[in-house]
């Protein structure tokens, strides 16, 4: 079955914005791209290096990819990802870990090589975690950059646990993998998912700006109204790290957004 098409697509300034009929649309079409995106890196290079995210938005894109697998049409065997983040403390096993979603939503289900799937690891020790988030850095570089970076983005404007900051914008690009103290609005929207808010932990590792921004490929998915207000503060107010998602403006025609329409309700010409 060919991938569904955008009913709109838009130029923001060089950044593609492709709109859906439905975030089911979305999400086929974007695992459409991410797969072909691994066929031709593999077949020009030898491998692929996925940035992976994590929340409800991508769950459908994971489901897509297996079904390419199951179908004999998409290989794993040479690739490697790094996922953005992973609360922090958390054990690698814990129902809530990131690294449980991943292992339910992907690894498990594909020829993925288990030491090539990366996850920040929420149980390196305190002392230790600024060196553990420049290693992840480097373990990145090393596998030559990402390929793609898959993102969600947050209701209050997040990339990763990138969260809003007082900072200004030069520093807010090159922000390396690093710990963080999640946000108000990100421990409430975490608060289902742990039955409570008081059960959400309030630390995390974020990978950083920096590798995010440095990928060759940049693929944000958002979906539904209460995204609406972050993605058009993203893609048309000013570049700031009071809204992270707005740095990816300077990847500019690296990266593609890919909406519903409720989540692309707000921008200029759309709405109405
Ligand atoms: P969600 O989270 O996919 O669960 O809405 C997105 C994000 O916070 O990046």
């Amino acid at each position: 079955m060919p991938a569904p098409s955008p009913t709109r697509s838009l130029d923001l300034d060089g950044t593609s914005v492709l709109i859906f009929d439905d975030s089911a649309a979305a999400c086929l079409a974007a695992a459409d791209q991410i797969a072909e995106l691994v066929r031709s890196t593999v077949a020009q290079r030898g491998k692929a290096v996925l940035g992976l995210a994590t929340g409800g938005t991508p769950v459908p894109v994971y489901k897509g990819l297996v079904e390419e697998h199951r179908a004999g049409r998409l290989s794993f065997g040479e690739v490697s990802t790094f996922n953005l983040d992973e609360y922090y403390p958390m054990s690698p096993l814990d129902p809530q870990s990131y690294r449980t979603y991943m292992h339910r939503h992907l690894f498990s289900q594909v020829d993925l090589a288990p030491n090539r799937a990366h996850v920040p690891d929420g149980t390196v020790p305190e002392s230790a975690l600024e060196a553990y988030g420049a290693s992840y850095d480097r373990w990145i570089e090393a596998e030559g950059g990402l390929d793609l970076q898959l993102l969600g983005l947050g209701r209050n404007g997040h990339i990763g646990f990138n969260e809003p900051a007082d900072l200004d914008t030069e520093t807010a690009l090159k922000l390396p993998t690093r710990p963080v103290s999640l946000h108000p609005t990100t421990v409430a929207d975490a608060a289902g998912d742990f039955g409570g808010e008081a059960l959400v932990p309030r630390r995390a590792l974020t990978m950083g700006t920096a590798s995010i921004l440095s990928a060759r490929r940049i693929l944000v998915l958002a979906f539904g109204a209460k995204k609406a207000e972050a993605v058009a503060q993203s893609l048309t107010g000013p570049m700031t790290a009071q809204v992270p998602g707005s740095l990816l403006r300077s990847a500019g025609d690296r990266v593609t957004w890919v909406l519903d329409p409720e989540a692309a309700s707000q921008l200029p010409g759309v709405g109405g």
